[in-house]
């Protein structure tokens, strides 16, 4: 695997490769980036993966500094995958070029985490523009689990730049945790809590359509219950459409939206 630190030594390594897979990281790798990966290795002839923690794209200064690094384990798992490139720049390399126009997002964007994480897709938006305009790959590999971010970015690039990007299954814990890099932040009590949690609202999204009838009383009630039985603070817990993310009609295709704090660790899912 080639580990690369700048754009000039980037351009020459994947210079002439037409089918590159790109996927993007914060690093923390697990099984769902490993899912991602494979994805890519299935489908394109190379892969590059990069790994910068942004800065701009966390709104609060402790949760930046806390957010699960590890570097040397993360290379030995890319290794061990055969990935060919490791895109890992320092800041100044991505930022030296200032924007002339500040990223916003729209009115209507302005719900789930972009409501409650302000400024957090702007620096997403930043961050995914300036690396899909340094990394020309053919297909970019990115999660369900941060379906809104998925959206957003599909959204703002799919007329700007080449590459497609393509949206990769949630990959679950046995105990039906969504893979994050956030739950190595987890003690094993919360861990198992966040399991039971997820349990839970995968049955309850069946149940809310057949058996509640769509009772929005039910899924007030759904909150308070679960926010005292497990003691976690809920910021959302909504269904909405997949395919604008606006309040689910029920007619289409729906998920259901969750983000909740648990001993301060933030936790989001979709079912
Ligand atoms: O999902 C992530 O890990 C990050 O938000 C991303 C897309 C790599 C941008 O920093």
């Amino acid at each position: 695997m080639e580990i690369i630190k700048n754009i000039l030594d980037l351009n020459k390594a994947v210079n002439g490769i037409n089918n590159l897979g790109f996927v993007p990281t914060m690093g923390g790798l697990h099984d769902g980036h490993i899912s991602l990966i494979k994805n890519s290795q299935k489908k394109c002839k190379k892969t590059i993966v990069s790994i910068f923690v942004n800065p701009t794209q966390f709104n609060n200064k402790d949760d930046f500094k806390k957010y699960p690094r590890n570097l040397n384990r993360d290379i030995n798992i890319l290794k061990k995958l055969e990935v060919n490139f490791l895109f890992l720049p320092k800041f100044d390399e991505i930022y030296k070029k200032k924007r002339n126009k500040k990223i916003k997002l729209n009115k209507n964007d302005n719900i789930l985490c972009a409501f409650y994480r302000k400024g957090h897709f702007e620096g997403v938006l930043d961050i995914m523009d300036r690396l899909l305009n340094i990394i020309k790959a053919k297909y970019v590999f990115m999660g369900e689990k941060d379906y809104q971010q998925l959206f957003l970015i599909k959204k703002k690039f799919k007329n700007k730049y080449n590459s497609k990007i393509i949206g990769c299954p949630t990959i679950r814990e046995r105990n039906k945790l969504a893979l994050s890099s956030r739950n190595f932040l987890l003690s094993k009590k919360n861990y198992f809590k966040a399991g039971l949690i997820a349990k839970y609202l995968l049955k309850f999204k069946y149940l809310y359509k057949r058996k509640y009838k769509r009772n929005h009383i039910i899924l007030n009630k759904t909150i308070k219950e679960l926010e005292n039985k497990y003691k976690i603070k809920i910021e959302y817990l909504e269904f909405r459409n997949l395919k604008d993310l606006k309040l689910a009609d029920f007619k289409k295709k729906f998920r259901l939206f969750l983000a909740y704090y648990i001993n301060n660790v933030r936790l989001i899912d979709n079912f």
